[in-house]
């Protein structure tokens, strides 16, 4: 790579932040244990994260967010001229990026999420908005009789091939490109994860109606979200990217079960993951638990 050493070592000074030291005897910077987080071969890495964090979709939202506090909307349109989605589809780099950042942050929650779903006889599983899959791909590891479908928008299934295939599930994973807002496969579970929360209530009453009208009387819905119940940091610095970019927000676990029974869902189950997560288990109102 083509840097400039002098800019690059004023940069690396003021920014080291704890991910580097630097040797005055040997003029030079060593790495700290934490820079772990920024390595893309680490297991702990949240690289593609902090790559999508600090990109233009989030950053240039981010700089309106007094206009955005004043007004009570965020102004991506204004700064962007489209959803971060549809930003996405014009950028297949910048997609690329920031699916596999949602891996990253995904995957400690994904082993936990995992554990609270009972197949019970199911046969198929689509992970709506599932990005590269990670979590379809992590279930149907743990279950042999399992197939699945990931449900994203057309930028996302270059990912879900590559993934599924590295992940050698590529005979029992389908990407099928398609809008939650239109139609939504057809199932036996169906997961929903990091999804409500990008939404306001009513485009979330219409994704949830929508896996309503394609699920079958035994088909269950496994919502996986932060909430704000505990009042934790995580869940409030998460909840200003939903408010400075999109149109969503982080919720409690009451206001999740609202929006379920709005839509015509009953929630029969809800189980706490590491704070501040949650799943919860949903099965259509006129059907016995
Ligand atoms: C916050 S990410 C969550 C991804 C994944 N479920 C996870 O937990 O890592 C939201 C996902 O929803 C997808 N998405 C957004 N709008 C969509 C739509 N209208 N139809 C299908 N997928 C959509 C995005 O492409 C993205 O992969």
């Amino acid at each position: 790579m083509n840097i400039d050493p002098s800019m690059t070592h004023r940069l690396l000074r003021a920014a080291a932040l704890g991910f580097v030291v630097f040797n005055p005897e040997t003029s030079r910077f060593a790495r700290t244990a934490m820079l772990d987080v920024l390595d893309g071969e680490s297991p702990l890495s949240l690289k593609h994260y902090a790559q999508t964090a600090g990109s233009e979709v989030s950053w240039m939202p981010g700089m309106r967010m007094t206009d955005t506090v004043r007004a009570g909307r965020d102004h991506t349109q204004d700064v962007l001229g489209c959803s971060p989605f549809e930003f996405f589809a014009e950028d297949d780099s910048a997609a690329r990026v920031f699916s596999l950042a949602m891996t990253e942050i995904s995957t400690p929650v994904i082993a936990e999420a995992v554990l609270a779903i009972e197949p019970d006889g199911a046969r198929t599983v689509v992970d709506v908005g599932g990005a590269d899959g990670a979590f379809v791909a992590h279930l149907l590891k743990m279950h042999n009789q399992l197939s699945g479908v990931v449900l994203d928008l057309p930028q996302a299934m270059s990912g879900v091939e590559s993934e599924s295939r590295r992940r050698s599930l590529q005979d029992r994973i389908t990407g099928v490109a398609g809008d939650f807002f239109r139609e939504i496969p057809s199932a036996d579970i169906y997961l929903l994860k990091f999804i409500l929360h990008d939404w306001d209530d009513e485009s979330c009453r219409q994704i949830l109606t929508n896996v309503h009208t394609s699920m079958g009387p035994r088909a269950r819905l496994f919502v996986v979200d932060m909430t704000t119940d505990d009042g934790s940091v995580e869940a409030a610095m998460m909840d200003m990217g939903m408010m400075a970019a999109f149109t969503g927000q982080e919720r409690n676990t009451d206001h999740l079960r609202s929006l379920l029974a709005s839509a015509g869902l009953r929630t029969v189950r809800t189980s706490r993951l590491h704070q501040p997560y949650i799943v919860i288990e949903a099965m259509p109102l006129d059907v016995e638990p």
